[in-house]
């Protein structure tokens, strides 16, 4: 079978570190890309260094020239500047707006085939905006953001539980900002509902840190925003279309019409197989969290109207 040919736009610590783990996963042959001259390179040969070490078989790539994503078969872009203490990931918006459109536009021409991961900030309309750019079918363009906003939910669960991060579930939905919708409702440990085991008042302050987990490692970093989660978060995406897992992860999808949410990408729960994005699963929502989701997707509509998208 043929191997994966990935290509990481953006060799920041998001990008090089989801190139690593890629790489030591082996879901496929991985080009690293940044317009800084030769840093990809370093990191990719450092990489290449290590694989007798780490026993994978994958090939790591550095390159400055966007026509290596010639033939790529999933597109991840990182590329734009992250948030410093007290800044939003709105702050971002037309800096990165730049940044990733004109990536868009070297996808569109040199791997018009590919499947598009957005990682960029501010994350939702991000996607929309590579959308609107590449003009690929939806089911080819998606955001990684509810995979991490997910996986902070389900760690900070299984720290106040103190059971193992494995047996505990967890559901975001939203747009990947503070208004984002952890779905207490639909977490467990084991099958078990969280509402069941932590009272309320506790269980909304566990909402809240995670609205606020990607702010909360960045006032600790200072210079910077996280990359180990949410490489990680990436990767669980790729290895889920590269393997065709079909996989039910949240990621900001097209909508049409789902939870009543029209003509944008938010993050919804999808099954993530070789086509990408292949359904959008529609969880039965209470009043109070379809006009939370309702809230945050308006947040986002706000964002594409700046854009003019
Ligand atoms: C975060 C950034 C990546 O949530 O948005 O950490």
């Amino acid at each position: 079978m043929k191997k994966a040919k990935i290509t990481v736009v953006g060799a920041g610590f998001v990008g090089a570190t989801t190139a690593q783990r890629l790489a030591e996963k082996s879901l496929g042959d991985v080009v690293l890309h940044d317009i800084v001259p030769d840093m990809p390179k370093g990191k990719a040969l450092d990489m290449m260094e290590s694989a007798c070490l780490e026993g994978f078989d994958a090939t790591v790539r550095g390159t400055n020239d966007p026509a290596d994503y010639q033939d790529s078969d999933l597109v991840v872009i990182t590329s734009g500047i992250a948030r410093k203490p007290g800044m939003s990931r709105d702050d971002l918006l037309k800096t990165n707006a730049g940044i990733v459109g004109g990536v868009a536009e070297n996808v569109k021409k040199y791997a018009p085939n590919a499947i598009v991961i957005v990682v960029s900030n501010p994350l939702d309309v991000m996607t929309c905006l590579v959308g609107a750019k590449t003009g690929f079918p939806a089911h080819r363009v998606m955001g990684m953001a509810g995979v991490l906003d997910s996986a902070r939910f389900r760690c900070f669960l299984a720290m106040e539980l103190g059971v193992s991060h494995q047996d505990v579930q967890a559901m975001v939905l939203g747009g990947h900002g503070d208004d984002m919708v952890p779905l207490t409702r639909y977490s467990t440990v084991s099958g078990i509902c969280v509402e069941d085991l932590i009272p309320k008042a506790r269980l909304e302050e566990i909402v809240k840190r995670t609205r606020n987990g990607g702010a909360e490692i960045v006032a600790l970093l200072k210079t910077g925003s996280a990359y180990y989660a949410p490489s990680a978060s990436v990767v669980q995406m790729v290895q889920s279309i590269v393997r065709d897992e079909k996989r039910i992860l949240p990621c900001a999808a097209w909508c049409t019409g789902q939870y009543g949410i029209q003509d944008m990408f938010v993050g919804v729960p999808c099954k993530l197989g070789r086509s990408g994005v292949e359904q959008i699963l529609e969880l039965k929502l209470t009043d109070a969290e379809r006009k939370l989701l309702q809230t945050s997707a308006d947040h986002v509509r706000a964002s594409m109207k700046i854009l003019g998208l």
